[in-house]
């Protein structure tokens, strides 16, 4: 395998050294980075020759393709065996409530299709709206109890289109270093001065607000979309407002989830009002996709003129638009899924801590599995899936090099005895590995 330089070459396994050339697992996407000489294309032959030994090693796992709807049991194909895994207990879908395979929701897709076609076949500012459009935005704005909301084609292009559309060159943005990478796209694309503070360090914030006359902005998430910790947004707002900084809050994983309508980790903490921005996506928690931004009617107002990344972009399929708009009818008529959903989080994460997994700071259903071993985490992932259990490995560059994960969501739709099983596996292969103590047979479920 040929090596290229890399964007860090400190980060690079030694390779000349010794002559030895280390294994396919040793690399990863840093070393394709850069690369020497006059063709855009010259990274692409080593990438194939180094993807072509660590696909097959491990790097498979990644968009395995499931045969139906991500529910609490799937059947997976496994592309390095042509072998389907059948009936595998799923923790890697978001669908928190369970609601993408709703018989109503699939009912409302079929007959949107009916009236409307497939695609919006135009951007929305152009052709691309349909009175399906109006009316979840319009719904969205009474869920969120803002004066008005926009719908973008994603949650990524949400975050981008907002941050963009507001801030300029010569402006200030400070993110928490966990910001997803939404977030960080949509400031290189503002090309204002971006800087990040410690996670949920609000010292580090303030230092970094201080020392800068003009405007600002700040960005947290609600939940924390690879550790499932919140922002301490209370104090994070008290500095932002001192310092004449506006706030946003992407709440990707925590609307429809937190807070007591289910508005979110703002609605949580009392202090809906007080944050400037709102981001969410139809991806998580709804089951379908798309993204949205909720606030002043000014502010939605600027954005429909400034966000290229919906002006210049098609619609969201009214199809999905129906399907999404079901989903929100059902999510507010039946309070008991998210009752269900955390009094599922409670249970896993107490299953969790007898057999001694290590989860970090998580305290919501997205569950960290810190492994910390980039060499290892895919081997890992592979005994999982041969135990039963169908969960993604997380590495870097979504996490920091040597903080590979496995990124666990729980669903209102799990079963009790569907947790039971599902920690019993984790804790048992992780056991073999090393992570968690000779602990997995003390497991006690409460269900018998
Ligand atoms: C915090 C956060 N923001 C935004 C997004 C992007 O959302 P979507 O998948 O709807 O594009 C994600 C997706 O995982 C996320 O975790």
């Amino acid at each position: 395998m040929s090596v290229v330089e890399s964007e860090a070459p400190e980060d690079r396994p030694a390779a000349a050294e010794g002559g030895q050339v280390p294994s396919a697992m040793q690399y990863d996407y840093t070393n394709f980075y850069f690369g020497s000489g006059d063709d855009a294309f010259a990274m692409l032959e080593p990438f194939s020759e180094w993807w072509a030994e660590s696909h097959p090693a491990g790097y498979y796992l990644y968009g395995l393709p499931m045969q139906g709807a991500p529910k609490t049991r799937v059947d997976i194909r496994d592309t390095k065996t042509g072998q389907i895994h059948h009936d595998l207990l799923n923790f890697a879908s978001y669908n928190y409530l369970g609601l993408s395979y709703r018989p109503e929701v699939k009912e409302a897709v079929i007959e949107a299709t009916h009236l409307y076609g497939n695609g919006a076949s135009g951007s929305p500012v152009l052709s691309g709206s349909m009175e399906i459009h109006y009316q979840l935005a319009e719904r969205l704005a009474v869920f969120k109890g803002k004066e008005a909301v926009l719908i973008f084609p994603t949650g990524y292009s949400a975050n981008l289109g907002v941050i963009a559309g507001l801030m300029r060159p010569g402006d200030l943005i400070v993110a928490d270093q966990y910001a997803h990478a939404s977030v960080v796209d949509g400031m290189i694309l503002s090309k204002a001065n971006s800087r990040f503070f410690r996670h949920n360090k609000v010292e580090d914030l303030e230092r970094k607000l201080k020392r800068f006359d003009g405007k600002k902005l700040v960005i947290v998430e609600g939940v924390y979309s690879m550790d499932g910790d919140i922002a301490v947004l209370p104090e994070i707002l008290e500095v932002s407002k001192r310092h004449g900084a506006r706030v946003l809050i992407d709440e990707a994983h925590s609307t429809f989830i937190y807070g007591e309508r289910g508005r979110g980790v703002a609605e949580h903490f009392g202090l809906d009002d007080e944050v400037d921005i709102h981001i969410g996506t139809f991806s998580k928690s709804l089951g379908g996709q798309g993204g949205f931004v909720a606030g002043s009617k000014a502010l939605i107002d600027y954005l429909r003129g400034f966000s290229r990344s919906r002006f210049f972009s098609c619609g969201i399929s009214p199809v999905v638009a129906a399907g999404i708009l079901k989903a929100l009818e059902i999510f507010e008529a039946e309070p008991e899924l998210r009752q269900r959903l955390w009094a599922n989080v409670e249970y896993m994460h107490s299953l969790l801590n007898q057999g001694g997994v290590p989860v970090g700071n998580s305290e919501s259903q997205v569950v960290p599995i810190l492994v910390n071993d980039d060499a290892r985490v895919l081997e890992i992932g592979e005994a999982l899936m041969r135990d039963g259990v169908y969960i993604n490995p997380v590495q870097y560059p979504a996490v920091p090099k040597h903080k590979s994960r496995f990124r666990m969501s729980i669903s209102a739709a799990h079963s009790r005895e569907e947790l039971e099983q599902g920690a019993r596996i984790i804790t048992r292969v992780l056991e073999r590995y090393g992570i968690c103590p000779q602990t997995s047979d003390t497991i006690t479920s409460t269900t018998g």
